[in-house]
């Protein structure tokens, strides 16, 4: 069969779509910190997928509440917003209001317990998806009334965990209830189809979105993950306390070497004594797709190359 690419690729039907009233497409522009923006939520969604931002993006509140205002007056689609649900977040509750009074449908939660998160949006009928990269803390979302779970792998952006995307999605598959979307090591059509494998019924991508027009990155980050390999993608605590991946560079480097680090977080004072402290100029977040990731383009191109390549893909597994 031709492809004619200029039709938009056919649909891709899961649990997950039909979730959200019939999506084209099982993908997830996931949350990033700093990077997420109005354009790449609006042009994602737009495309058939469905973008996200974590709340944080937007401060002070005003700024958040103009966000969630432009994104509802520029698409019609579904969308989501992370809300991250620790104490440390004192925005927690007036951004999950702000998000539903909009008339948000999805919600990602990342870290602590999303139990009002999760009783809160049903109450408008949207749907609230956690961050897990274990059984246990899958199997309290659950009980807490989630409608699925983010299973976060190891090679992934962010947050990583530590577990294979091969083995995490079928674990949990056997034990929860809930749909399940793969996040961490997905950039193309092949790892949706492995995704949906393995038993995912979405995947949620955030790398390979940084190397979009769209991005809220210099362009400096968008270069450093066309030239990346895996290979260059290193775990460390020393930006937040907690272990997040990132471009190896000498920065990096300095930071890992650095022990005051250690001590000032753990004093939480954020401040350093050898090396300055990290912005995105000089640490780039970024997982292992990086070396799948070779050039810079709209998300909705992005989004449709993932479809078409993921329906090649499977045409080729069945012959
Ligand atoms: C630059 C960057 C920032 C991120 N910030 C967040 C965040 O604020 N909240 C969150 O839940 N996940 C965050 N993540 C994780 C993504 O939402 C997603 O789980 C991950 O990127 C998927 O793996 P991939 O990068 O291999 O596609 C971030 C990831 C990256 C690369």
């Amino acid at each position: 069969m031709v492809h004619n690419h200029t039709m938009n690729p056919k649909p891709i039907s899961t649990d997950f779509t039909k979730l959200f009233g019939g999506i084209p497409y099982p993908i997830i522009g996931a949350p990033m910190f700093l990077v997420s923006n109005v354009d790449m939520v609006v042009a994602v969604s737009e495309a058939g997928g469905i973008g996200t931002f974590p709340a944080l993006n937007f401060r002070p509140i005003e700024a958040y509440i103009e966000a969630l205002k432009q994104i509802k007056s520029r698409t019609r689609r579904p969308v989501g917003v992370n809300v991250i649900v620790n104490k440390s977040n004192l925005r927690q509750n007036e951004d999950l209001k702000h998000a539903l009074d909009a008339g948000v449908e999805f919600f990602i939660t990342s870290l602590g317990n999303p139990k009002t998160v999760i009783d809160d949006a049903h109450k408008n009928g949207a749907k609230v998806f956690c961050d897990v990269t274990n059984l246990a803390h899958a199997k309290k979302v659950q009980d807490l009334g989630a409608d699925g779970v983010i299973a976060v792998a190891s090679g992934a952006g962010g947050h990583a965990g530590p577990i294979s995307p091969f083995v995490l999605v079928p674990w949990l598959k056997k034990e929860l209830d809930i749909p399940i979307v793969l996040a961490g090591g997905v950039a193309g059509g092949e790892g949706i189809a492995a995704a949906l494998a393995l038993g995912a019924c979405a995947v949620s991508v955030g790398t390979r979105f940084i190397a979009s027009h769209e991005a809220h990155a210099d362009d400096s980050y968008k270069q450093a993950i066309l030239r990346s390999t895996p290979e260059d993608i290193v775990m460390t605590a020393k930006i937040s306390g907690t272990p997040a991946s990132v471009i190896n560079n000498d920065y990096v480097r300095a930071l890992e070497n650095d022990d005051d680090r250690t001590a000032s977080l753990a004093a939480s004072t954020g401040a350093s004594a050898a090396t300055s402290r990290p912005t995105w100029q000089n640490v780039w977040s970024a997982g292992q797709t990086v070396g799948l990731i070779h050039d810079v383009t709209p998300c909705r191109d992005i989004v449709e190359r993932m479809a078409r390549e993921y329906h090649d893909i499977v045409d080729k597994l069945a012959t």
